[in-house]
């Protein structure tokens, strides 16, 4: 009879895997083949990573390699947003966003479109009411409705599966208060679904957030999807960010959030996966310039490399979280940048930290984190 492992010690196998690896390259043993995080990973899950508009032009030769060779799926960090793609409401900008779809198909990736409808990165002309007033209904609808026409229409058949809101839920599952809930009022969302779904009918369709692990968020997302299903709407999966740090959330908040959406028939989605390894602190939010400074005089702790042990903490965390995965056949697990050298948590909550969150170091190179997470992937029966 085969053992159950639990996620730690299958984890535990997985970095003594690595370390083994690491090893007889080291005492100058001829290489394995180079692992390729696609070909492990099991056929029913996609991974993938977000890349940035320099990558989508070829501009980042390093990181294009990178995700060549090691990926299936990609995701747009930015150029599909509301204010870079359509930032005036008769001028479109789909140069990068094309770049981008096309980067995805010449490569054979599946391409996910990010973000439909979202309450940032959205011009204000969108947001204004007409003569002075406040946003209407009909006005607001109009514009979700040619945007999604415009932008899911031309993708149609080369995007494969949309973001189509993004973070309507505050952390207690009320919807967030948005000037979209405003102008249209609570069905906001199922008309956005609505929109994607005829603009692109062969399109997947997710319903994006983050956080998704705390109860009363994750108990939310699972009733809005079963509501706009229960409505005859196309809903494929639930989107968990999965921004998240080296200790939290705990690794049983996550197999229990998994096995929540698993129980309710909701395929997930880990769709901006990362690690901050840097603390955080309520401070943080909205502090003013001269807080900032001393806040990250206090937090930025390794400005100069991330000490071994850090290396494989990470590692590990990274191991156990991909066994969670592995555990409830999650779709597609999408990292959110591709090396450390660009990603987003330089700058937040603060500016001007380094951090470590992604699996290839600044200058691409794999760090402890990669081998734990091929190793987990080989040990769930990849190649
Ligand atoms: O490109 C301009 C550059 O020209 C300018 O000099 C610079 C000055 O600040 O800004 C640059 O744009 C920044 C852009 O990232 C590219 O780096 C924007 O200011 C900045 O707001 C933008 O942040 C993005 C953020 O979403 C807001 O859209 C991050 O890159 C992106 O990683 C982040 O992604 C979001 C997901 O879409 C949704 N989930 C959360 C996730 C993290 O916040």
């Amino acid at each position: 009879m085969e053992m159950q492992r639990t996620p730690k010690a299958a984890a535990a196998l997985a970095l003594c895997a690595a370390a083994a690896l690491s090893a007889a390259l080291a005492a100058g043993e001829q290489a394995p083949p180079p692992l390729a995080l696609k070909d492990l990973a099991p056929k029913t899950m996609l991974v993938g990573a977000a890349i940035d508009r320099p990558q989508a032009a070829g501009q980042d030769p390093a990181a294009v390699a990178i995700v060549e060779r090691q990926f299936d799926q990609v995701s747009p960090e930015n150029d599909l947003k509301w204010e870079r793609i359509h930032p005036e409401p008769d001028r479109y900008d789909f140069a990068p966003a094309d770049r981008y779809v096309e980067f995805g198909r010449s490569r054979g990736m599946f391409v996910v479109g990010h973000v439909l409808l979202w309450h940032q990165q959205t011009p204000a002309w969108v947001k204004a009411g007409v003569d002075g007033k406040p946003l209407d209904r009909e006005t607001a609808l109009a514009r979700l409705k040619a945007h999604v026409d415009a932008v899911a229409g031309r993708y149609k058949g080369r995007v494969g599966g949309w973001d189509v809101v993004n973070e309507a839920l505050e952390e207690d599952g009320s919807l967030r208060k948005t000037f979209w809930l405003d102008a249209v009022g609570p069905d906001y969302v199922e008309k956005a679904f609505e929109y994607a779904h005829g603009a692109d009918p062969a399109a997947e369709l997710y319903y994006n957030d983050y956080n998704l692990w705390k109860t009363a968020k994750r108990d939310a997302a699972v009733r809005l999807v079963k509501e706009l299903r229960a409505k005859g709407l196309r809903v494929d999966g639930i989107g968990e960010q999965a921004h998240w740090g080296v200790d939290d959330p705990p690794l049983a908040t996550i197999d229990e959030m998994l096995a929540v959406f698993g129980a309710a028939g909701i395929p997930v989605h880990i769709t901006e996966l990362d690690m901050d390894v840097l603390p955080r602190d309520p401070d943080m939010w909205g502090a003013d310039l001269s807080k900032q400074a001393t806040i990250r005089a206090k937090t930025n702790l390794y400005p100069d490399g991330l000490p071994p042990a850090m290396q494989e903490k990470l590692a590990k965390r990274y191991a156990e979280c991909f066994l969670l995965f592995l555990k409830h056949g999650v779709r597609r697990v999408t990292f959110w940048g591709v090396t450390d050298k660009s990603s987003w948590l330089h700058n937040f909550p603060i500016r001007g930290r380094v951090n470590y969150p992604l699996l290839w170091d600044r200058d691409g190179r794999e760090k402890p984190a990669f081998g734990a997470v091929a190793e987990a992937l080989r040990a769930h029966g990849g190649l």
